[in-house]
């Protein structure tokens, strides 16, 4: 389990003979961490706005006010994705840009940034794929509860209308929410993002809600009639017990519901998971939802958004101060597991586990469980931060990074029976404001100097390019 699948060779065009005819290359980013320009063109300020101006909340102090300028930028940061052979770019909506307190008529210079970038990425011959939700909750909506007021779900069904009324004639892909299971989790059970909560268990409301905007969305979607496939993205990462002991497989088993299970069945089965033996109090919050609410998640999709990024080990017990992954939440010692370190794998730059044999678990897992009722599946997000720095010829030799995204693509090339795996996005296009990181973590192909903004193409931009050329 611990060896790597080795990539004998990295000739990208010896790398490119793996890829199938029509497999989509696609980079990812999200509004909130690239655009920047957060008070111009009428935008209205997002959760995430509120929670970067607390003192202590990001590592480095940062905001994400310029980010990387995309707003301004987008003209250069598609003509680099068009010189890299991309196939398709996958970017999200910044709801407070077009609908300033998350309700109401479209604010006309918010739609008109994005009619711009569409328009450029067709004119590029870029395939856009649209994520709705990529966790900047306008603010206002937050005043109610945000997540936790079934009401904010009913929003994004409006807010989808909107979209797809204003954009719908150009986008080819469209997915609804991004990750539910970190706003979740890391936003309302944890408070290490946005909006800051710290409710364990109790937060659990906040995942149903966005599963019903989810569903709301998707027939907001369909009712305007959208010609582009529709989907939505969760992150899975496949648990393992730290121990072979009981009570370490069955907070493992807790952990797996709590972070994949519960986002994925209601979406593709209609259903949510039985909670694992004894945590029945746990997970009361699902146990009392209604079916109408489960059939309006349960719609028929045209793909599932699958991110990757890691496993998770699982060990009973509360962790000791400090012992926490990066310092995380010290809400976490209430909480009777910890996560455990793999100490058999190298570590990215966030100190997270290189472990591309658990992509292929998580894609054996998405078939064991879900199997006809899984749609074509794009990975959505792949990729890996690490502390690139210049060489002495000024360029950016990232090793580390092609080795990862070809042990990674290895793995979604070869298939999994049982899976139609259509496409791979690479986190991320440019290296951007990474949340309550803030700017410590590099996940671009391209590097940006955030106090020039000047962006320079790392090697792994190189490889990519050359592998995609020799398709
Ligand atoms: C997943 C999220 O969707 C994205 O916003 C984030 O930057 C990456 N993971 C890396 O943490």
């Amino acid at each position: 389990m611990t060896d790597h699948s080795h990539i004998d060779d990295l000739d990208p065009a010896v790398f490119a003979q793996r890829v199938p005819p029509g497999f989509v290359f696609g980079t990812a980013t999200s509004a909130f961490q690239v655009e920047g320009a957060v008070r111009e063109g009428g935008r209205g300020p997002s959760t995430w706005d509120t929670f970067m101006a607390q003192p202590g909340r990001i590592s480095d102090g940062s905001t994400a006010a310029i980010a990387d300028d995309h707003y301004h930028r987008y003209r250069e940061d598609v003509a680099l994705m068009k010189e890299l052979g991309l196939d398709a770019y996958r970017f999200s909506l910044s709801w407070p840009r077009i609908q300033h307190g998350g309700k109401g008529g479209a604010n006309r210079e918010g739609v008109a940034f994005y009619d711009r970038l569409l328009d450029e990425l067709l004119a590029a011959g870029i395939r856009p794929m649209v994520t709705l939700y990529h966790w900047d909750t306008p603010e206002e909506l937050q005043q109610t509860g945000g997540w936790m007021n079934r009401d904010t779900a009913k929003r994004l069904g409006d807010f989808a209308a909107l979209a797809a009324e204003a954009f719908g004639d150009r986008v080819d892909q469209w997915v609804t929410i991004n990750e539910p299971t970190t706003v979740t989790l890391n936003g309302y059970a944890l408070g290490i993002h946005a909006p800051g909560h710290g409710m364990l268990f109790n937060a659990l409301p906040a995942a149903h809600h966005q599963l019903l905007g989810h569903g709301y969305a998707v027939q907001a979607l369909r009712a305007v009639g959208v010609p582009g496939g529709i989907g939505m993205t969760n992150v899975h990462s496949p648990v393992v017990s730290a121990r072979d002991r009981m009570t370490d497989r069955f907070f493992a088993n807790v952990f797996d519901t709590v972070h994949n299970r519960i986002f994925a069945d209601p979406v593709l089965l209609g259903q949510y998971p039985k909670p694992p033996f004894g945590s029945g109090r746990l997970f009361r919050a699902l146990s009392e939802v209604d079916d109408e609410d489960l059939k309006v998640i349960h719609q028929p999709l045209d793909f599932y958004g699958l991110n990757y990024y890691m496993p998770t080990r699982i060990r009973a017990g509360s962790p000791k101060t400090g012992e926490t992954p990066d310092g995380e939440a010290e809400v976490m010692k209430e909480v009777p597991f910890s996560l455990e370190p793999f100490p058999e794998f190298a570590k990215t730059g966030f100190g997270w586990p290189v472990a591309p044999e658990y992509l292929a678990v998580t894609l054996g897992d998405m078939v064991e469980r879900y199997g006809d009722a899984l749609p074509p599946v794009y990975i959505t997000e792949g990729g890996v931060s690490y502390p690139d720095a210049r060489g002495a010829t000024g360029a950016f030799h990232d090793d580390r990074r092609i080795d990862y995204l070809a042990e990674h693509l290895a793995i979604v090339l070869n298939g999994a029976p049982g899976i139609d795996l259509r496409g791979y996005f690479v986190w991320s296009l440019l290296d951007n404001w990474e949340w309550a990181a803030g700017f410590s973590q590099r996940f671009g192909l391209v590097h940006v100097d955030f106090d020039t903004l000047e962006r320079t193409p790392k090697d792994s931009y190189r490889w990519l390019q050359a592998v995609l050329a020799a398709r």
